[in-house]
């Protein structure tokens, strides 16, 4: 309440002493009058320091308007870090800053988040033969054992558990394909894939675009909206500001220091974990895989990220699933569409839904966006490997 006093104040001797100061100009009230002002500003820029935003009972002590008016040009309110916070930042800095060394035998770790059998292994065979040893593949099956077609998926299941669906269950499968994967220390790459994604680009132009990129390729965007900033929860706070509250699709493909920070993360992993769920406040829906990931690395290293994901999905239907193309939709003519895709498109959940659209850089060179692609149906397979040589021979 001591700022509250200085503000008020503050006010007061404002009001006072203008009328004053105008009525008697003489050179000792001048100084009088040039310090009052400058005393002003500065418990004025103080005061507005040390209110955190969130007050809101604060703001209508001096705006009837309440805190939107006033705080659009109050410089924001820098907040102290709790111990846990401090240590956090500095451990993920740290890990950060290790060299990023990429050698002949750096490989790229494909981890598959499925439920049982991936139907398309066969088309993953085609894509890894001939590149052995710059890749390795790591299956998590919640469901039930899978069956393989390819030699490269033989034993390559780790031990998992249940996932559900937007549930920080899925974070935690995510975090355990990482773990397993940066067991490797060859592993320079870690690409996220599901059951019914398939390789868009040869395996040398993919190997190429990933390990060569200098970021990472988290999907990461603000939405304001109410499926986006509205799932933040009050809980959250301090450690996560609403401001920084983003979201993004759970697809990522990242270098070896994030893959670290992501596993070495508790603090904001936990928070996720208690809040980011159905029933904690009123009827808001978090959903832990569209938000952990952007949210935490737009906090900690936001210039790290590409801000999109290499995995393309067609949302344009607007329905609660993506599309999932059929047999019939798989032709030369969709696979030359989807590999000369060069900006991605995001949709708020705003109002009628704002569509910006963002064009895909590569280390500063205006490249394509995607080097794979969901959701296909299992009966695509055939087509997909029919066409392969073809697209993946396309620039
Ligand atoms: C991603 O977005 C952040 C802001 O959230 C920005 O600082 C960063 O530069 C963006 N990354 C790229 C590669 O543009
Ligand atoms: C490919 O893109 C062109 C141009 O945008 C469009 O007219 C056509 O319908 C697309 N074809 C498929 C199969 O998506
Ligand atoms: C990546 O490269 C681009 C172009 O050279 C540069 O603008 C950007 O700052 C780099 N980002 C990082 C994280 O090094
Ligand atoms: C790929 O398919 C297209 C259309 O069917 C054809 O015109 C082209 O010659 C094929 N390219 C290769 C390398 O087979």
């Amino acid at each position: 309440m001591k700022a509250v006093k200085g503000w008020l104040l503050g006010r007061t001797s404002y009001t006072q002493s203008l009328p004053g100061a105008r009525h008697h100009r003489t050179p000792t009230k001048k100084r009088v009058w040039i310090t009052a002002v400058v005393s002003l500003i500065t418990m004025f820029v103080i005061g507005a320091y040390m209110f955190p935003h969130h007050r809101n009972s604060a703001c209508y002590m001096f705006s009837s308007n309440g805190c939107k008016a006033l705080t659009d040009w109050l410089p924001p309110s820098p907040r102290q870090f709790s111990d846990d916070e401090i240590a956090a930042r500095v451990v993920i800095s740290e890990m950060l800053s290790s060299p990023r060394v990429i050698e002949k035998t750096s490989k790229i770790a494909f981890m598959f988040l499925t439920p049982g059998t991936l139907p398309f292994e066969k088309l993953w065979d085609l894509f890894l033969e001939g590149h052995e040893g710059k890749f390795s593949v790591y299956i998590h099956a919640s469901k039930d054992t899978p069956v393989h077609t390819s030699r490269y998926f033989l034993n390559r299941e780790i031990r998992s558990d249940e996932v559900i669906w937007g549930r920080i269950s899925m974070i935690d499968a995510e975090r355990r394909l990482l773990t397993n994967a940066l067991r490797d220390p060859e592993n320079q790459q870690f690409v996220l894939l599901s059951d019914s994604c398939v390789p868009l680009r040869s395996f040398e132009y993919m190997y190429n675009y990933m390990m060569y990129s200098n970021v990472s390729y988290v999907d990461c965007f603000d939405d304001p909206g109410p499926h986006g900033t509205g799932r933040h929860m009050d809980h959250m706070l301090p450690e996560i500001p609403k401001e920084d509250f983003r979201k993004g699709a759970q697809w990522f493909s990242m270098k070896r220091q994030h893959a670290v920070i992501t596993v070495a993360d508790s603090l904001y992993y936990s928070k996720f974990r208690d809040y980011c769920r159905p029933g904690v406040e009123s009827n808001k829906n978090c959903i832990a895989d569209e938000h952990y990931l952007p949210t935490f690395f737009h906090m900690l290293d936001p210039g790290g990220i590409a801000n999109w994901t290499v995995t393309y999905v067609d949302w344009s239907e607007k329905k609660w699933h993506p599309r999932t193309y059929l047999p019939n939709d798989v032709t030369h003519e969709l696979l030359k569409n989807l590999t000369s895709i060069d900006a991605v498109s995001r949709v708020t959940s705003e109002g009628t839904g704002e569509v910006t659209w963002t064009r895909c850089m590569w280390n500063g060179i205006k490249r394509p966006c995607y080097l794979f692609g969901r959701k296909f149906h299992a009966a695509t397979l055939n087509k997909l490997i029919d066409l392969f040589p073809n697209y993946t021979s396309m620039a």
